[in-house]
């Protein structure tokens, strides 16, 4: 017989939205007649915009005529998207990206994930807590943690504590880390980093050698001019950091499939010997070996995200959906909770009422008032007590959802 991965085991029972997605299943169908408003799961619900389908169709025409047909594209990415990427998100706002340094791709969930294939064993790892699931479980099952204690946190993680004291923007280690996540706009709990929070980051990777994973999926969200977008906007970024970016939330991308990693040449780890590698030769070798590349047609469609045209559509979009988290933090703040975030992000993130505990607040709300929500307690130890509600549904959804809230929710 077949060994497996023993690290799957230690990981928790299951993933934390198929897990939502399963109770809600089991409430939908001892309930048939409810009607459930999802505002768990961060997905888009407004519908792609013109540029980017007449781009689509277009490339779709060019994929049935023999002279413009494409059969395997560059695994990295078109130039004309990686071009369209530098200039826009990066040289635009001063920030020090080429073209070249861009990895298209399907996914930042998956970039999270596979970016681990470069690296050692025997890193220490910071998180913080609350969390994105996906970088914890990751490291689980490529063998990076201890076992799960209790409250189901893993062993050799150094967890770095993001509560209501501190803003939800945790403090610097207190120890050498070798691989930090931070995640900015934050999910799950909607807060923001400034330039100064950033660049104490940049400074603690370069005193200590560690590389800063930045999961940036969420910048379109920015509304203060004064927050950076990239990582790569905070001086000697370039040396420590490797920035993840996906069109699923810009763009309305989450069915479509469209992300871009930046790994950038001058970032360097070293071997077990101690000699110095470029992590650019290492994921170049990574990405064009294990993926094929992202459809032209798709990449036609994230292209025209950056014409005149696709911009102004993606902003109404975006401002769309941050009305919504406007709606429900100024609801929800009405009914007397404690509300964070959801100004310059798609996630609002509430202190659960009467002291329940964030899986006892989702079995209420989805029980009395039909709404779907995030249990803080999936995202790490120090989301317990904790429920995020996304901005991701149509204006009358929410509308209702709140109306609902109000309803039923004591406080
Ligand atoms: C979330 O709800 O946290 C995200 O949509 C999940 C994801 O992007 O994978």
């Amino acid at each position: 017989m077949a060994t497996i991965n023993d690290n799957y085991l230690k990981l928790k029972a299951g993933y934390l939205f198929p897990e939502i997605g399963r109770r809600v299943k089991a409430f939908a169908e001892a309930n048939p007649t409810a009607k459930i408003i999802r505002l768990g799961i961060g997905d888009v619900t407004e519908p792609l915009p013109s540029s980017i389908r007449d781009a689509m169709h277009k490339a779709v025409d060019e994929m049935g005529v023999r002279e413009t047909f494409r059969g395997y594209g560059p695994e990295q990415g078109y130039d004309f998207l990686r071009e369209a990427i530098a200039k826009n998100d990066f040289q635009s706002r001063g920030a020090d990206v080429a073209a070249d340094e861009i990895f298209v791709s399907d996914g930042s969930k998956c970039d999270c994930g596979n970016i681990l294939d470069i690296f050692g064993t025997g890193n220490t790892i910071a998180v913080t807590d609350p969390v994105y699931p996906v970088y914890v479980d990751t490291n689980v099952m490529a063998g990076h943690t201890g076992p799960a204690n209790e409250t189901g946190e893993y062993g050799k993680l150094v967890y770095l504590r993001a509560t209501a004291e501190n803003n939800f923007v945790p403090e610097l280690p207190t120890q050498k880390v070798d691989l930090i996540y931070l995640c900015y706009p934050n999910n799950p709990t909607g807060t923001v980093a400034t330039k100064e929070t950033l660049a104490k980051w940049v400074k603690y990777a370069k005193d200590n050698g560690s590389i800063i994973f930045f999961d940036a999926a969420y910048e379109a969200y920015i509304t203060d001019p004064n927050v950076p977008h990239s990582i790569y906007e905070i001086p000697g970024a370039r040396d420590v950091a490797i920035e993840f970016r996906s069109f699923s939330k810009l763009a309305g991308f989450t069915g479509v499939r469209c992300a871009f990693t930046v790994v950038p040449k001058s970032l360097k780890g070293k071997t077990a010997s101690g000699e110095e590698v470029d992590l650019y030769r290492l994921w170049t070798r990574r990405h064009t070996t294990k993926f094929n590349g992202v459809s032209y047609i798709t990449q036609r469609g994230a292209e025209a995200v950056y014409s005149a045209e696709g911009k102004q559509q993606v902003k109404q979009i975006v401002e769309f959906y941050l009305e919504n988290a406007k709606l429900i933090r100024e609801g929800l703040t009405a009914l007397g909770l404690k509300v964070f975030g959801g100004v310059n992000a798609p996630y609002v993130w509430i202190k659960t009422p009467g002291n329940l505990t964030s899986w006892q607040f989702f079995d209420e709300l989805l029980s009395t008032a039909n709404v779907v929500g995030t249990p803080g307690s999936g995202f790490g130890a120090a989301g317990e007590g904790y429920f995020r509600i996304s901005a991701f549904n149509s204006r009358e959804n929410v509308n209702e959802a709140l109306r609902r809230i109000k309803a039923t929710v004591k406080v």
